[in-house]
């Protein structure tokens, strides 16, 4: 299908395709301030840890493992409509030349949507950064010609990409229902800030809809129990970052609906009365206390349009599954 690359004129040519794609990592938060508040979250009187702990390395494998579980709906719903979509949303977006996909994970979500979307530069954004380096290795692969980028960032407390990587008209690409994980008044200040960085660009966003709770409840609680393994390796990964002492025997996954927040909850459980230590604290927790550890809400295309126009975006357009589970916007700067 490709001409052979000495017929080809385009001059990134010359970029070698073997070359790893570039690699930078923003910190941001300092491991004190890191370590301050995973401990305020720890002793509040209702304990919490941020979601963005459920990604090391083991936990970016286990969410990949859910998204092929039977029971959750999510990623498998969005891939139908944008295998469905794909020409309509291409057309409907326009020229792209900076995809940047925020919590790009494996990547596997921008491979879909790069034929059709054909940006010149693809900048996959995730917390995780070693994660990052083999995807985007991957996607240089696939697509040589394309200039390919990674940045480690944690974007869900400051979005600041680096201006140099965002060049001509930007898309953002937030597959996935990952905005979900905000509250609405939280997702409502992000999706101002992405406005504002699109500029003539604009924004393609996965969001997860509101549907009975026969179908909610198991694609967070799989009879597999990988996501209860994905919800407990996060106490592994606070005793890497604070030194602390979670047994993860000693705790349960618990995920429900809340009806009232529309929302599911993720927590972990305590199996009897115990407590954590690390080098300068402690915390008990009664047998059946929890630790909430993750928001993943859901929206209706009413609400989720609300949303956007609230953030600023001037012209919104969506497409659904058949079955009204899944929906993805499209949001004109
Ligand atoms: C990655 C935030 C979209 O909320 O569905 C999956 C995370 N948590 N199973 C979601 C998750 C439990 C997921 N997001």
């Amino acid at each position: 299908m490709n001409p052979p690359p000495s017929f080809d004129p385009s001059p990134r040519l010359l970029l070698s395709p073997d070359a790893r794609p570039r690699l930078v990592q923003i910190h941001r938060d300092n491991p004190i301030e890191l370590r301050r508040d995973l401990i305020a979250g720890l002793i509040a009187s209702h304990a919490a840890a941020s979601p963005k702990f459920l990604y090391d390395r083991l936990g970016s494998r286990l969410f990949e493992a859910i998204t092929e579980l039977p029971e959750y709906y999510p990623t498998r719903t969005e891939a139908e409509i944008f295998d469905a979509h794909a020409g309509t949303m291409a057309q409907a977006i326009g020229a792209v030349d900076t995809l940047i996909d925020l919590g790009a994970g494996n990547c596997a979500k921008a491979l879909r949507l790069i034929p059709s979307l054909r940006p010149s530069r693809y900048v996959a954004v995730d917390i995780s950064v070693d994660f990052l380096d083999d995807a985007i290795a991957d996607v240089q692969r696939k697509h040589p010609m394309l200039d390919v980028a990674g940045v480690g960032l944690d974007f869900s407390s400051e979005l600041q990409l680096p201006p140099d990587l965002v060049q001509g008209r930007p898309v953002f690409f937030y597959p996935g229902s990952s905005i979900g994980n905000f509250t609405p008044a939280a997702a409502r200040d992000f999706l101002a800030v992405v406005q504002r960085q699109a500029a003539t660009g604009g924004l393609l966003v996965g969001v997860d809809l509101v549907k009975p709770i026969e179908l909610l409840e198991p694609a967070y609680d799989d009879a597999l129990g990988v996501t209860a393994a994905f919800n407990l390796n996060l106490l592994r990964h606070l005793n890497r970052l604070i030194g602390s002492d979670f047994n993860l025997r000693d705790w349960r996954h618990v995920a429900f609906f809340n009806q009232a927040d529309s929302r599911i909850e993720m927590h972990l459980e305590t199996r009897r009365t115990l407590v954590v230590r690390w080098p300068e604290g402690e915390r008990r927790f009664e047998a059946g206390e929890r630790l909430h550890t993750e928001n993943s809400y859901k929206y209706s295309v009413e609400g989720f349009t609300d949303l956007l126009r609230a953030s600023g975006f001037a012209h919104t357009r969506c497409w659904v599954d058949a079955k009204g589970w899944f929906a993805v916007f499209w949001a004109q700067a």
